[in-house]
Parts: structure tokens; sequence; C-alpha cells
């Protein structure tokens, strides 16, 4: 006989490698809804399923579910694309990207997650922009994306609220780094989002959650093969992450280096990407004929203002200050900072990705666990780069803290350069920051 459905019995079942069934992923995604499941267990169940892995059809079951656990956004034409990245340290292309794209005529509907894990959070750091408000209603997000080609919201209880609940816990029970449930997370939302194609920013690398490139390759399917399920144009691309990208990483210094980026004053290899991607983008929305050519008006966007005048937009419609783009002081900053000094002279031929995000965390700038309040105003900022040469005695980067967090900033200049970053006498080979692009079309476009 059938048992009736129950957490304990479907946690077992995930645990004893068994395939859940539809309907009991259906009924997990179902009484998060009701509010009826505990903490505790959805916890036990999503470590199961990072340790046994789920197959491609209850991949598929629990995207359709998270899916469908919100509302759906109707896709209004083929100009509606998303971009959203798995995640890394540094990495603040959204903020480059969607005005870009908008700025060439692409509808931008972008619903953006929190931090998670050692990676920061899209809608963590717009917050630090006084008044901006990235929890409109659904109706004034349509209608902003309609009339100005952009919005940048949170997770909302319309769409895909089962994914905001598993997504908090995810962040604190260390199994975000999973294909299933990282493609069920990101795929349920955009999904929902109205959207006719979405380029996909897939990071490798140790400061990544897929830390190896076929695992990353493995991601990159997993989510194409779904966007294309649900009749998407797909791009996913393949980027390194085994240094944070840029220089700045925190909440309010990651904001001002993209705006420093919209000004084309950016750093190259955040730029790069940021081109990539969007010319992406431009080509998935059908406005460029070849992604060469999207990349071509992404860069003209850039050297004409109109990319940055469509931030200026965005953040004045979300209730945003925006006089913070002339003024960088007015956003959150700190009272002190300490330097991390190179010991010795050298190249840079290795960093720790992942400990400047963990750092990062310690310092408040993201969150140990999920009722924790993000500090905007710390990060720090890597001066150096793979592959840049330092004499002992230069500064490799800066930790910006509060007065109170002078032991913690001393521990952390430490690591830094005696622990995350490595120098050598030989310059390293040129590392490529993007690995791989596959594109699937589905209109024909
Ligand atoms: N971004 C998401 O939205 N979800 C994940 O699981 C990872 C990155």
């Amino acid at each position: 006989m059938q048992q009736p459905f129950s957490m304990y019995n479907i946690i077992r079942n995930k645990r004893d490698h068994q395939e859940l069934t539809q309907e009991e992923i259906q009924w997990v995604i179902q009484a998060i809804g009701k509010g009826e499941a505990a903490d505790y267990q959805l916890s036990a169940l999503l470590m199961a399923i990072y340790l046994n892995g789920m197959t491609e059809k209850e991949t598929q079951y629990l995207t359709d579910a998270m899916l469908a656990s919100g509302e759906i956004l109707d896709c209004p034409s083929h100009l509606y694309i998303d971009k959203h990245s798995t995640g890394g340290v540094g990495d603040k292309t959204s903020f480059i990207i969607a005005p870009i794209a908008a700025a060439c005529g692409v509808k931008v509907p972008m619903i953006a997650g929190r931090g998670l894990g050692h990676t920061g959070g899209t809608v963590d750091k717009i917050e630090a922009v006084k008044g901006y408000k990235t929890d409109i209603s659904m109706e004034e997000f349509v209608k902003l994306v309609a009339k100005n080609g952009i919005a940048m919201i949170g997770q909302t209880a319309e769409i895909a609220p089962a994914d905001k609940k598993l997504y908090s816990l995810r962040d604190v029970t260390a199994t975000v780094s999973s294909i299933p449930l990282i493609t069920a997370s990101i795929m349920s939302k955009k999904l929902a989002s109205g959207l006719n194609g979405i380029v996909m920013d897939i990071k490798t690398g140790n400061g990544a959650f897929m830390t190896e490139f076929s695992e990353a390759q493995k991601l990159a399917k997993s989510i194409r093969d779904t966007g294309n399920r649900f009749h998407k144009n797909m791009m996913t691309v393949i980027t390194d992450m085994s240094q944070p990208l840029g220089h700045a990483i925190g909440n309010a210094i990651e904001i001002i280096e993209c705006v420093e980026c919209l000004k084309g004053k950016g750093p190259q290899d955040l730029m790069e990407i940021s081109l990539y991607l969007s010319g992406g983008m431009i080509y998935l929305a059908g406005i460029a004929k070849t992604h060469q050519e999207g990349i071509e008006m992404a860069k003209s966007s850039i050297k004409d203002g109109s990319a940055l005048a469509k931030f200026k937009t965005m953040i004045f419609n979300q209730n945003g200050d925006d006089s913070f783009i002339d003024d960088y002081s007015l956003l959150p900053h700190t009272e002190c900072s300490t330097n991390s000094i190179a010991t010795r002279s050298g190249y840079i031929s290795v960093t720790n990705c992942k400990a400047f995000g963990i750092h990062c965390v310690t310092l408040g700038g993201g969150r140990a666990k999920t009722s924790d309040k993000i500090d905007f105003a710390v990060g720090i900022y890597l001066h150096k780069k793979i592959g840049d040469f330092v004499n002992a005695g230069d500064i490799i980067a800066t930790i910006y803290h509060h007065a109170g967090q002078q032991s913690i900033a001393n521990e952390i200049a430490t690591a830094i350069s005696r622990q995350d970053i490595t120098l050598s006498d030989n310059m390293p080979e040129q590392q490529k920051l993007i690995l791989e692009t596959s594109v699937k079309l589905v209109d024909g476009k």
C-alpha cells in the first residue's frame, strides 16, 4: 500500500537513494507554500539532495513545482531577455549588463537574489543605495520594464516563493553547490518572470559553487535544457572565477565599481565580461544579428552614456537617491581601513578566491545565518590581481571596516598576504576569463 506523504518518508527515500516521484516533490513544495514544512526537515532534505543528487526527471519535477509555487508572468515580446549568474566573488555584472542591454532596446525584467554562501547578492548590493526599493509590486515591476526596459527587484512572494524559502536555507546549510538545486532555483525564478531568453553566466574556479570546469559544463547543460524545454532562447557562458571579478568585494564598493564601468572607467576583466554577456542579451533579443554585433552595440552604449542614463533611470524609478552616481561619499562607507601588505616581491600567481568572499561575510558584508543584517559599508578592495608584479611592502588589498573590527581586519590582512595570495618568481600564464559559450535558440531567430 502507498504510504501517505510525509516529510520524514521523503527525506528517508532521498537519503536511501530512491528516485523521488513527481507527487512527492510537488507535496514538499506545496507544504512550503502552506507554511507546513519545518526548516529542520527541509534542511535535512536539502542535504540529502546535495549528497545524493537528483536524476534529470527529479530536477524537472523540482523546477516545475517551484515555478508553479507562484505567479508566472506573460512574456509580452521576444525583446524580454534576462541574464543570471550562478554566483561568484565580486560578481557585480548585473548593474552593468542590465542598463547596457536596456539602452540597446532589450527589456530586462531582473528578479535577483540575495547573497548565497560566500558569494554576494545583487539585491543586497543595490540596497546599499539609499531609498532603493527591491520590493515594489509586481504590477509596478511589469510597468517599469515595459516603459523603461529595466527594473531590478528581489524575490517576491509572487514569483517562485518556494525558492525564496529553499534559497535562504541552502545559504546557511552548506547545500548550495548542487546542480539540481541550482538549476531549479535559478530557472524557477527566471521562467516565472516573463522572458523569451536567458543569458546564464556559469562561474567555475575556486570562488564558484562549481569549482570544476566539468561540473560547470554539466550545470550549463542542465540550465540550457531546462530553458529550451520551456521554449526559451538560451546562451550559457562558462566564465572564470579563480579570482574576484574586478577589484571591489562588498556591497557599496561594488556599486561604485559598476558606476565606474558605466562611465567607461571600469577594470578590464569586469568590462570584458559585461560587454560579452550584454552583447549576448542583445543578440538573443534579435536586436543584433550576431553576438559580436551585440557586443559592439553594448560598447557604444557605454561610449554615448546611454547605459549610465538607464542605470540612473532605474535607481530613480525604484525610489533610490541617484545623487551617489556623482558623489560616491553618499553611499555607506566605513570610518576605518587596514591594508594587507606583500611580504615579498613576486608575481601574483594564485588567489584563494573563495576566501575573499568569506572575509567579506566575516566583516558583515554577507550573512552567516538567515537573520543576519547586511553591512553595506564594509568590504575589501583588491589592488593587485593574478599576473601583477608586487614589491615587498606594496599594498595588495585594503580592508574597509568599522572601528570595533580592528582585530578582525588585522587577521584578514594577514590571511590575504600569507595564505590567500601566492607570489611566485615567474609570471603565470594568462588565464582566459570566458571559457566556453553555447547557444541554443528555439524560435529560429
Ligand atoms: N543563484 C540562484 O538564484 N540560485 C542558486 O542556487 C545559485 C545562484
